[in-house]
């Protein structure tokens, strides 16, 4: 029986996370995930991240009136959008309460009372049972035993989890190699990339992947 109890590693990664969503990173993540005009890379990470969203999204029933849904990491809350207007209830959270802060400016007037916004930790098992989790670019930066564990607890209060993970294409591993040799000055969190092949948790499958000029993600999912 694995221990489920989240190690020192994750709870580094998640500080580093917190400290760089909730700080230097909050304007550009804000605008991304906007219309606002954006460089022509961040324009392909911006379609990328559409397609994936909608495959992702695509892996849940398309009725989710009564369903309980996680939108794990929620950040500005694209997903928990489009989940509210197809009847869940949700629960957005995300470690950083300024994305928190715009995730819930942004939700639409006639949405908002279906979407239970919290900043704090996705694996909180205060949070309580879902019917589906969905974490998008989420646990990216998690090693694999931490990853291992995060998904064990999920699983433990899910019957699915539809995930990302960068996967270890040439292009992803060389930024990964060049991040570790020098770590940059904002302490931006490092993108681990996995071979999904790797993850030792039962009810895994692979869904597919997105590849837009520098967004590349595999789509998993995880059945109870
Ligand atoms: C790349 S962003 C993606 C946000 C959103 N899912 C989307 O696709 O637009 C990753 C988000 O995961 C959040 N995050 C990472 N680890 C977390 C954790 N352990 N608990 C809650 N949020 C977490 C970060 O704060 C950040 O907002």
């Amino acid at each position: 029986m694995r221990d489920l109890t989240p190690t020192p590693s994750y709870d580094a990664t998640r500080s580093q996370v917190a400290d760089y969503f909730d700080g230097t990173a909050t304007r550009v993540w804000e605008r991304l995930t906007s219309d606002a005009p954006v460089s022509r890379i961040r324009q392909t990470v911006r379609e990328g991240r559409d397609t994936m969203r909608a495959l992702m999204l695509a892996q849940l029933p398309e009725d989710l009136r009564g369903a309980r849904v996680l939108d794990a990491g929620c950040g500005t809350g694209a997903a928990s959008a489009e989940l509210a207007a197809r009847g869940a209830d949700v629960t957005a959270i995300d470690i950083s309460p300024k994305l928190v802060e715009i995730a819930a400016a942004r939700m639409p007037e006639g949405l908002a009372g279906r979407v239970d916004f919290r900043a704090g930790d996705m694996l909180s098992p205060a949070l309580g049972r879902f019917d589906h989790v969905i974490a998008m670019d989420s646990l990216i930066y998690y090693t694999r035993p931490d990853l291992e564990v995060a998904l064990e607890e999920l699983r433990a209060r899910t019957g699915q989890i539809v995930f990302t993970l960068a996967p270890r294409t040439a292009l992803l591993m060389a930024m990964w190699h060049v991040g570790r040799a020098f770590p940059r000055a904002d302490r931006s969190p490092t993108m681990i990339p996995h071979d999904h092949r790797r993850i030792n948790v039962a009810g895994l499958g692979r869904i597919g992947r997105v590849s837009r000029g520098f967004y590349i993600s595999e789509c998993l999912e995880v059945r109870a």
